[in-house]
């Protein structure tokens, strides 16, 4: 098992460039599937752990991929089965998009159940309720979601919760219906967008990605097309939230600042300089914060991928600051490792009251999910002497090169074998 060790108490100077979002590339690499013809060329693919995962279920199903650091090139002619039922499916959350692209494209899928982080109960009932709307018969056999169709059927539906995976998954199997199909509740995060953009550019015909309700044509068949995925506003947000926690100056570039205003916004209102610049974000922070109350919601909202980082900032804020996470239930595994740091929380089902302390302290942590993994590299950052962090593997799966991109800011961390 490998750790990194963190020595603590540098400032953060200089600028970094932000990867390829996720949450977008683990959507558009599955959607990949429903080009029946032609070649598939993305760029911009972050370098993680989850995305080698979906690379490798795809290869598993038939698919040709080849891979040049950022680019992936993909041939989806000689898919072969429609069954992803292996461990590296069980692994990870987002191989749910596979019963979408499947089933649009060969109206049927057998796909084990998605595993991911440990952050509250993750029902997918919302993804089941649209494929069923548009006349599949989804039932789950020894641990697969199994999805067929005769045909598929455009129709509308209203997701009961404002769902990120749902809205994705409906509209990849939509894509592919006869007639229009209207999403109704849908979610408008910036990888809502990107995947209905990278699909309009395989030759669908998706309106209203971006807004609550989403129009999509049926079209007969889709084809190979070249796509650059959006940057990834989470990681981006992670940077600035390091930034004012840690003091100096950091430019955050490659990113698109509209993604960020609700992360921006909290910071200005605890005292951090953030200023605009083209696609660059520069933060500028002297160390001394205000406490303020953060709620997390659907985007526009405060990203829930953010609570966590933003929760060590908060932990050496003056005053009280109140944490409502309103997206996952148990969401706060990461400030029992906190308190190790000298955190002073308390947390009561999914709201987290934070006195602010002056400083933390060093301490041997796990990293207990992916975006706490983040978390604790910030408040080791911050944090006198020496953190050690351990399970790294839920860092990697969504963070490429985190170690190397803080140490060309001055920070100073190590990774280890345990
Ligand atoms: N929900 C339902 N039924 C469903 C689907 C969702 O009740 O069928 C509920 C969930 O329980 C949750 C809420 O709706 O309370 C929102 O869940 P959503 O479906 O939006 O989450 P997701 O698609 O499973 C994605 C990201 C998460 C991110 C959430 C919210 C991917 C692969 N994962 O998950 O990212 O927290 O949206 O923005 O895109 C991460 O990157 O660390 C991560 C966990």
């Amino acid at each position: 098992m490998e750790k990194l060790v963190i020595e603590g108490g540098h400032c953060l100077e200089g600028s970094v460039n932000i990867s390829g979002a996720k949450n977008a590339a683990v959507a558009i690499l599955p959607a990949s599937i429903m080009a029946s013809k032609g070649v598939c060329n993305l760029e911009n693919i972050p370098d993680i752990s989850d995305v080698n995962c979906i690379l490798s279920i795809m290869r598993d199903l038939g698919a040709t991929v080849k891979r040049d650091n950022d680019r992936v090139i993909i041939d989806n002619e000689t898919i072969n089965t429609t069954d992803a039922c292996s461990e590296d499916v069980r692994q990870m959350r987002a191989s749910y998009y596979l019963i979408g692209a499947l089933l649009g494209r060969f109206k049927k899928a057998r796909v084990e159940m998605p595993g991911g982080c440990s952050i509250g109960v993750r029902p997918i009932d919302q993804h089941i309720k649209g494929f069923e709307a548009l006349g599949a018969n989804v039932r789950i056999e020894h641990g697969a979601v199994v999805a067929e169709a005769e045909r598929l059927i455009g129709t509308n539906i209203y997701f009961d919760v404002v769902s990120v995976g749902a809205t994705i998954n409906v509209m990849l199997a939509a894509t592919l219906a006869e007639g229009r199909t209207i999403l109704e509740n849908a979610a408008k995060e910036p990888h809502v967008v990107d995947v209905a953009n990278f699909l309009n550019s395989m030759g669908a015909n998706i309106r209203g990605a971006g807004t609550d309700v989403i129009k999509i044509k049926g079209v007969e068949a889709l084809s190979g097309c070249d796509y650059s995925v959006i940057p990834d506003q989470i990681e981006a947000g992670t940077y600035m939230i390091a930034t004012a926690a840690c003091g100096g100056r950091v430019t955050i570039e490659n990113i698109i600042p509209k993604h960020l205003e609700s992360i921006t916004a909290k910071l200005e209102e605890m005292g951090v300089k953030v200023i605009e610049d083209g696609d660059s974000i520069t933060v500028e922070s002297d160390g001394n914060l205000k406490g303020v109350n953060v709620k997390t919601l659907p985007y526009p909202g405060f990203p829930t991928d953010l609570q966590q980082p933003m929760t060590v900032l908060l932990s050496i804020a003056e005053g009280i600051s109140i944490v409502n996470e309103s997206i996952w239930e148990s969401r706060f595994k990461h400030v029992d490792e906190l308190k190790k740091m000298g955190a002073s929380i308390k947390v009561e089902n999914t709201l987290a009251v934070i006195e602010g302390v002056k400083k933390l302290g060093g301490a041997k942590v796990i990293a207990t999910d992916l975006r706490a993994g983040a978390a604790m590299i910030v408040a080791g950052l911050v944090a006198d002497g020496v953190t050690e962090i351990t399970h790294l593997y839920h860092i990697d799966r969504g963070y490429p090169n985190i170690e190397l991109k803080f140490n060309s800011l001055g920070a100073r961390i190590r990774r280890e074998k345990n």
